[in-house]
């Protein structure tokens, strides 16, 4: 079968043929139509796992996959041949992932049916993005009218987020350059700021430092419009030093996260803000959560391009997401 690999870690990843994997026992083979890309597959790719998870080579690169089950093992009990279902195609040992036409994973991992109406290719794009902005959202408690800030709005985890923040009822403020500024309105923020805008909101501000000028922007742009600061800060891209600067706005009592372990928790505790580094847990259960919230028309699934299966490697890392990319395969 045709699947994307590396032969080891650091490698460029490169189509191949390799054997279509057999379910084992309370294995569910799939047939995979569509994979969703994620930054973390290029992470994977590139050794993230090294030492932390056995990891079988070539590594079959892909987390996020939907397709529909066309062998199961003995023992499963849970799906049968023919059912759509979507999943995440990662568990030990590594290596087995979903840019494959075909793929293997344990029933009882985060694997769930696709409900009608549901394409494969919108399923795909949900695992790993959409979970996690719904565990930000579960996790931050968001209360109407919250004021929210989003860095990243409009990557993958970002585009979720906004829509499901402003579901919440909280004021969204995200960031976008302009070319992205009517899609992240579209999806729910109320304000945008561009991070690459040299454009000091507050006409008495003077950065003294022009190498922190960027950063010092999207802090003051926000500061000028909320002078008592923020409720909820999401950081889905800065570094430590730009994560710190960003999480002044958040007020005594809020929340902080950031999904690039950018945060100093003892600080954040020392100013009463919860949150911190963030892993997103979602498995099964919040996956059919939000695939009922997209089939009911509540969450649309922001598919920036469909490209075929060998087309991956050139996608994988391309930065300047808009939405989601997705596998055809
Ligand atoms: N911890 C967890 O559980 C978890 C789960 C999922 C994802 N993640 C991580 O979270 C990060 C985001 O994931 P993703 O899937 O949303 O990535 P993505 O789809 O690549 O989106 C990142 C977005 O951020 C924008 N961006 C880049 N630099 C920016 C900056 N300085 N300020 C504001 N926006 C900026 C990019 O567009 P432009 O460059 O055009 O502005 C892009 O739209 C990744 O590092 C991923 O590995 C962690």
């Amino acid at each position: 079968m045709r699947a994307i690999v590396v032969q080891k870690f650091g490698a460029t990843p490169e189509l191949a043929d390799v054997p279509v994997p057999e379910p084992g026992a309370g294995e569910v083979q799939v047939a995979l139509d569509a994979a969703g890309v994620n930054p973390f597959d290029l992470k994977m790719a590139d050794g993230i796992l090294e030492g932390k998870m056995p990891t079988d080579f070539p590594m079959i690169l892909g987390v996020d996959g939907a397709g529909t089950v066309s062998a199961i093992g003995s023992g499963v009990s849970k799906f049968k041949v023919g059912d759509k279902v979507v999943g995440k195609f990662l568990t030990a040992p590594a290596g087995h992932g979903s840019w494959a036409q075909y793929a293997t994973v344990p029933e009882d991992a985060t694997l769930v049916p696709i409900p009608d109406g549901v394409t494969s290719v919108a399923a795909a794009a949900l695992p790993i993005a959409g979970v996690t902005a719904q565990d930000l959202v579960d996790a931050a408690g968001i209360q109407p009218d919250q004021t929210v800030l989003i860095i990243g709005a409009t990557g993958g985890v970002g585009s979720f987020l906004v829509q499901l923040a402003n579901i919440a009822g909280a004021h969204v403020i995200a960031t976008a350059r302009a070319d992205a500024t009517d899609q992240v309105a579209r999806l729910g923020a109320s304000e945008t700021v561009d991070y690459t805008q040299i454009r000091p909101a507050d006409p008495n501000f003077v950065d003294p430092d022009p190498a922190t000028y960027k950063d010092t922007s999207v802090t003051d742009a926000v500061r000028f419009t909320h002078p008592d600061g923020i409720d909820v800060l999401f950081d889905l891209v800065s570094a430590p030093g730009d994560f710190a600067t960003h999480a002044t706005l958040v007020k005594r009592g809020g929340h902080a996260y950031s999904t690039t372990w950018a945060a100093d928790e003892e600080d954040l505790k020392s100013r009463d803000i919860t949150g911190g580094n963030f892993q997103s847990k979602g498995s099964s259960a919040e996956l059919s959560r939000l695939l009922s919230r997209v089939a009911a028309g509540d969450v649309v699934v922001p598919v920036q391009m469909t490209v075929p299966l060998e087309a991956a490697p050139a996608v994988l890392g391309q930065g300047s997401a808009r939405g989601k990319t997705v596998l055809a395969i």
